[in-house]
């Protein structure tokens, strides 16, 4: 059962060092059908200064209590009690100078587990997961990051039923013992925190590889999957080769034990899980072929396997000081993640994609009440926080700093910091001084972005006279945001000065203007100008290049100057910046109530822009997809902000596309027809970024046809997921009526339906048509035979789909999307807390619609709320939307 709800509030303020200090832990696990047995010894010492007379007392979570003995000893009863979350033990024989070594025994239901927190079964497979704070439910520990620890682990199962078995660190030991059992016994030297154990056995299937490090070092790389899975690994496996590479070369961080193990299993909480040495996987980051995975999926393997291996240097090596620091390993990691595809794939469409995630994700969560600082001070319930604010936020704030330092006083300043703090669990102000340091820059400044809560607005102003360009700058906060208050933060503006001819003009600030670094402008007070004199011409001002600080850019600038930009700005994120921010406004300005709606939603200028951008050679496909995007929905309805009618969002968006369809057809159609086919299917970007423009043309051309034909030929003669995909996407979410929808959906399905991560793209599919009937449909695939609510990747792909990328029924305007998602909840809460919670956080923006729309969502939510039982993960969510 789910732990409920207590209030209780954890603050940063409230941070104290334990009185206890654990130096080494042995385990030993005995798995068997329907229980497992863990006895863990861990060696402690008081801490210098600490009350003798204050016990030791250790977290738990729902565990079953069997005993504990200190020294081999049993301990007397009045010297301790157990309960199912605590473990008190008066311990005055331990002190700083004199160790004593506890062993606790536990026992587990790891079939009944289905909170997929602790020790667990997915699929007969036995794993754990430990962050944040899932050791607990193992044994009682002090469950926290700053506890180090080395580990030595002991698994011992049924031969057949786990020939392998594994945990953290090298294997040191094995051997089998009596009725068929065996064991391996796994030792960690890396003293680490508990939320990085691993445990994982089963019968499972894997590919191996030797990895040479930059100093010889020689180590086993091996991918774990399900049987009959392992032939889907090998691109992981190129993946996880190639950060390696990369982490040695661009950080000169190499790895360090002679094992890298990764499992991918299909019953998971989130992305995946960095545990030393045994990173754990949810498989939908695995696990790819061309025939049943997308290019986007591709992507997404490429950076989550590159991610977690990160982690072994900015999360393992060094951890955080409590959770307050989260951001310290997620939000570096991140931007670690994005450099390494940037370097791998290509640099302007990462950065475009990043933004886009930024936008979509991290803004929407900062301009409503689940606002956040990238540090936060207090928290109900950790899991919570493992928000896009904390990881994409928490990037944006690194990338500033390598924005502010230059590339060669932040790489001193990464230097320092593995230098300095290898071994340590450190905090926000350990990492910043390093780049103080190492960089001879002063940052306090600086840092009020880790505690300031909210999108900042920048305001420029411009104006030119007798070649003299004046920027006017202001930064302002929406007054209410969490933090430090209205100070002003440091905010980088990377700029360029473009002539007619799109290059970029020498740019000498005159004496007296804001501070001025190379192509930086840093601002750091609340208003300040530029000027910049001697100009041959009026130049058009592209700002914000790289998009080099996480703000809402507020900039009437002409409209013909946005457009030049888009056309002819060097620098290519220039140019999608302009356009996209230009079309997102008009769009805004057109779905906002009462204003005009239909075919006259952009002037047909924009139009022209986005035909040609699609048409424009100089630019690589993937970027002229990019380019041809319109803002979504959910992004519309956003920049309007209040009072929005999402059947208008609706309206004016498809307009738009129309508008697009008919100008563009012919044109679109030769641009296809020059990307010509694919030779055999390669996953790497080149053609990845040919396939998605000859996919973002697709919808177009079929508007204009105004027949599902040339989708349903492209869907039929696909020879991968990610063509068949997009076809299939057009069909049901453009045709829904038609038969050629009705076939490739049934097709599809009968196709697919032994292939778990197949079927959550075709219920993703089916939960995301943009049309209000699709309630009824998702309702009905809730009692689908393959719906399996307990599931995490099922859950999301239908629930989550529908509550997140489906504006037009969810917020429909009799609430019954409301209801129906806040039944869903209901009914996943007890089940798994922490994934219903993400789920709730769908609810986000309802403050956002009409006043009807509001009522309905404010309804459902008071309704959860009033709910008995709740989990503390849902009841936080739930209680701070409400607020
Ligand atoms: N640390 C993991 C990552 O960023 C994410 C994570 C946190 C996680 N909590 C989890 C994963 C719970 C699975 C389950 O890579
Ligand atoms: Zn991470």
């Amino acid at each position: 059962m789910a732990r409920s709800d207590d209030g209780q509030v954890v603050r940063l303020e409230d941070y104290r060092p334990t009185d206890f200090l654990i130096e080494h832990v042995e385990m030993r696990f005995e798995l068997f059908e329907g229980e497992a047995l863990v006895e863990t010894v861990s060696t402690l010492r008081r801490r210098e200064g600490t009350d003798p007379a204050r016990p030791l007392v250790l977290d738990g979570d729902a565990l079953d209590f069997v005993s504990a003995t200190l020294d081999g000893r049993e301990i007397e009863a009045g010297r301790l009690e157990a309960s199912p979350d605590r473990l008190t033990i008066h311990l005055p024989e331990a002190t700083p100078a004199q160790s004593v070594r506890l062993a606790v025994r536990t026992r587990l239901r790891p079939e009944e587990n289905t909170q997929l927190m602790g020790l667990y079964r997915s699929n007969g497979v036995w794993c754990t997961q430990c962050e944040a704070e899932g050791f607990r439910r193992i044994t009682y520990f002090l469950d926290r990051p700053d506890v180090l620890a080395t580990y030595r682990v002991r698994v011992e199962a049924d031969r057949r039923a786990a020939p392998i078995l594994l945990s953290n660190g090298n294997p040191v030991e094995a051997g089998v013992t009596d009725n068929g059992r065996h064991f391996t016994v796994w030792d960690d030297p890396f003293p680490k925190p508990s939320y990085l154990f691993a445990l994982v056995a089963g019968d499972l299937d894997h590919i191996e590889e030797p990895f040479r490090t930059q100093s010889g070092r020689e180590v086993r790389l091996a991918i774990y999957t399900e049987k009959g899975l392992s032939d889907r690994a090998g691109y992981a496996m190129d993946a996880l080769r190639r950060s390696m590479v990369w982490d040695e070369r661009r950080f000169g961080r190499e790895y360090d034990l002679d094992v890298f193990n990764i499992v991918a299993v299909g019953d998971f909480n989130m992305g995946a899980m960095e545990n030393k040495g045994l990173n754990v996987f949810n498989h939908k980051y695995v696990l790819l072929d061309p025939d049943t995975a997308t290019d986007a999926d591709y992507q997404g393997v490429e950076t989550v396997i590159a991610h977690e291996y990160f982690h072994n240097w900015t999360g393992n090596r060094i951890t955080c000081r409590d959770w307050f620091q989260l951001c310290l390993k997620e939000g570096l990691t991140v931007f670690r993640d994005q450099e390494f595809t940037s370097d791998e794939r290509s640099r302007p469409v990462k950065r475009i994609a990043s933004v886009h995630t930024l936008k979509s994700h991290q803004f929407p969560e900062d301009q409503g009440p689940l606002q956040h600082p990238v540090r936060p001070t207090r928290y109900r319930e950790i899991n919570n926080f493992y928000t896009a604010t904390v990881y994409e936020k928490g990037a944006e704030l690194v990338r500033m700093i390598a924005t502010i330092l230059g590339e060669t006083r932040f790489r001193a300043g990464m230097d320092l910091y593995f230098e300095r703090h290898d071994g340590d669990a450190a905090t926000i102000e350990d990492f910043v001084r390093c780049f103080e340091e190492a960089g001879e820059t002063d940052l306090s400044q600086f840092s009020r972005w880790y505690a300031q809560a909210g999108t900042p607005t920048l305001e420029i102003r411009e104006s030119f006279e007798d070649g003299r360009l004046t920027l006017d700058l202001a930064q302002t906060l929406v007054p209410g945001s969490a933090g430090t208050g209205t100070a002003p933060l440091v905010i980088p503006i990377r700029f360029g000065l473009v002539d007619g001819s799109g290059r970029d003009m020498q740019a000498v600030p005159e004496a007296g203007s804001a501070d001025v670094e190379g192509d930086v402008i840093l601002l750091t007070e609340a208003r300040a100008s530029v000027v910049f004199a001697n100009l041959p011409e009026r130049p058009l001002v592209s700002v914000l290049r790289g998009f080099s600080a996480p703000v809402t850019l507020s900039y009437p600038q002409a409209e013909a100057d946005r457009l030049a930009l888009a056309r002819l700005d060097p620098d290519p994120f220039g140019r999608w910046r302009a356009l996209t921010d230009l079309v997102g406004e008009r769009l805004r300005d057109a779905a906002k109530a009462g204003g005009a709606a239909g075919a006259t939603a952009v002037d047909p200028a924009i139009v022209e822009t986005l035909v040609r951008s699609a048409e424009d050679e100089r630019l690589e496909p993937a970027l002229r997809a990019q380019m041809m995007q319109l803002p979504g929905e959910a992004e519309i309805a956003r920049l309007i902000g209040r009072d929005v009618d999402p059947e208008r969002v609706h309206a004016v968006r498809e307009a738009v596309l129309r508008e697009i369809a008919r100008v563009g057809a012919e044109r679109l159609a030769r641009v296809e027809a020059t990307l010509g086919g694919d030779a055999a299917f390669s996953p790497d970007a080149a053609n990845a970024g040919r396939r998605a423009l000859r996919n973002a043309l697709l919808l177009p051309l079929s508007l204009a046809d105004a027949s599902p034909a040339r989708a349903a030929r492209r869907f039929t003669e696909a020879d991968n997921m990610t063509d068949r995909l997009a076809a299939l996407t057009i069909l049901a979410h453009v045709f829904p009526e038609s038969a050629e929808a009705d076939a490739a959906v049934d097709g599809f399905f009968r196709r697919f339906e032994g292939d778990a991560l197949v079927m959550d793209k075709w219920f993703l599919l089916l939960a995301t048509v943009p049309r209000p009937e699709t309630l009824e449909r998702v309702e009905a695939l809730a009692r689908h035979p393959l719906f399996r609510l307990a599931n995490p990747n099922r859950a999301r792909a239908l629930i989550g789909g529908f509550a997140t990328g489906n504006q037009r029924a969810f917020n429909r305007a009799d609430g019954a999307g409301y209801r129906w998602v806040a039944e869903q909840l209901r009914r996943l809460d007890p089940v798994n807390p922490q994934t219903a919670a993400r789920l709730a956080t769908a609810f986000r923006s309802w403050r956002a619609f009409e006043p009807t729309r509001q009522a309905h969502a404010r309804a459902a939510l008071e309704d959860l709320a009033g709910a008995s039982g709740l989990s503390r993960d849902l009841a936080d969510i739930v209680a701070r939307s409400l607020n």
